[in-house]
This record gives structure tokens, sequence and C-alpha cells, in this order.
């Protein structure tokens, strides 16, 4: 199973990568056979995103489409999802994400956006024709240093449906 993490953080390799980078190794551990996990920060195409036609940034997308599972994940800016992240997406034609399973991820300092993922995250994600079979899933900033107590319940449920 080839899982990739999208990171859409202008900040790289923060706590919304070991959020994504251990989202994707519950699901490779649920995974029936082999499995690996790529990280794709966002931030490294960050000032090609709007060149349409940019060959790294298309080498991306078509690296993400062709993927069997994308963690696709970002912090929470504003109460949504970050424009990194948007600006990547909107590099897809319609259905671009097709054939893939998806999971929104997001991370955030305030408890009362832990719903973003499914009701901002998850409908960018089901309009690029990607399959969301399960939960999203919210890290508050104080839970990153015990992933396992977070992601460990939501994994129960949400990797049988994502493998
Ligand atoms: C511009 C900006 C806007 C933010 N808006 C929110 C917000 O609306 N809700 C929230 O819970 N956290 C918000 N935060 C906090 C970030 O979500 C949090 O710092 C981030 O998830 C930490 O992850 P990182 O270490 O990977 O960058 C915001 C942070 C920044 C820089």
């Amino acid at each position: 199973m080839d899982i990739v993490a999208v990171i859409g953080n202008p900040n790289p390799g923060g706590r919304t990568t070991r959020v994504a980078e251990a989202v994707g190794a519950a699901i490779a551990a649920g995974a029936d056979g082999e499995a690996s996990v790529e990280t794709i920060e966002l931030a490294e195409v960050a000032p090609h995103l709007f060149e349409w036609g940019n060959e790294d940034v298309a080498a991306l997308t078509a690296r993400v489409t062709g993927a069997d599972v994308v963690v696709a994940a970002c912090p929470t800016y504003k109460a949504t999802y970050t424009g990194l992240l948007k600006a990547f997406l909107d590099n897809y034609g319609n259905d671009g994400l097709a054939g893939c399973r998806a999971v929104p991820v997001m991370v955030g300092a305030a408890p009362n956006h832990a719903l973003a993922p499914e009701v901002h995250l998850r409908p960018l994600l089901v309009e690029l024709g990607a399959s969301v079979p399960s939960r999203g899933l919210y890290v508050l900033e104080s839970q990153v240093d015990d992933l396992d107590a977070v992601i460990g319940p939501w994994a129960e449920h949400a990797v049988p449906l994502l493998t």
C-alpha cells in the first residue's frame, strides 16, 4: 500500500508533520501487505503553486494521485485549512483524486475548531473525487506529545475503512 502524507503547512517539519506521519504509520500498520509512507512538504513548492504548468508541482500532483491513501494534513488557520493546501489542490482538474482514499487531518490550538476536518477539508477532498471513508482527525497542539492517545482510538475505526 502506497501512503502519501501531504503537508499543507507553511512551517515545514512542525507538529502537523509529526501528526501526519503518525497517522500514515497507523494506516501502514493496518495494511494487509507491505506499506510505505512518503511525506510531501508543500512548503517546498510554495513559490511555484501559482505558476500553472510548473514541472515540480505537476510531478507532485501526479505523485499524490498515484497513491492508494492520501493523508491530507494541515494546521488550522482561521478555523479552516491553509491557503497552502488549497493552492496545491487547486492545481488538479475535475476528479483529480479519483481512485485515492483520503483522510482529512488537521492540527489546531483551539478545541472549538475540532470539526474543521469534517466541515471544511472533507468537502474539498470529495470535490476532487477522493473517497473519504473514515472520520477525519483533529489533533490539538496540546495533544501532540501523546499522539498514541489520540490516534489510537481514531485508528481503531478508521484504519479498517482506509485499508
Ligand atoms: C495564521 C494562523 C492562524 C491560526 N488560526 C487558528 C485557528 O483558527 N484555530 C486554531 O485552532 N488554531 C489556529 N492557529 C494555530 C495553528 O493551527 C497551530 O499553531 C498549528 O496547528 C501548529 O502546528 P505546526 O506546529 O505544525 O505549525 C493559527 C496559527 C496561525 C499561524
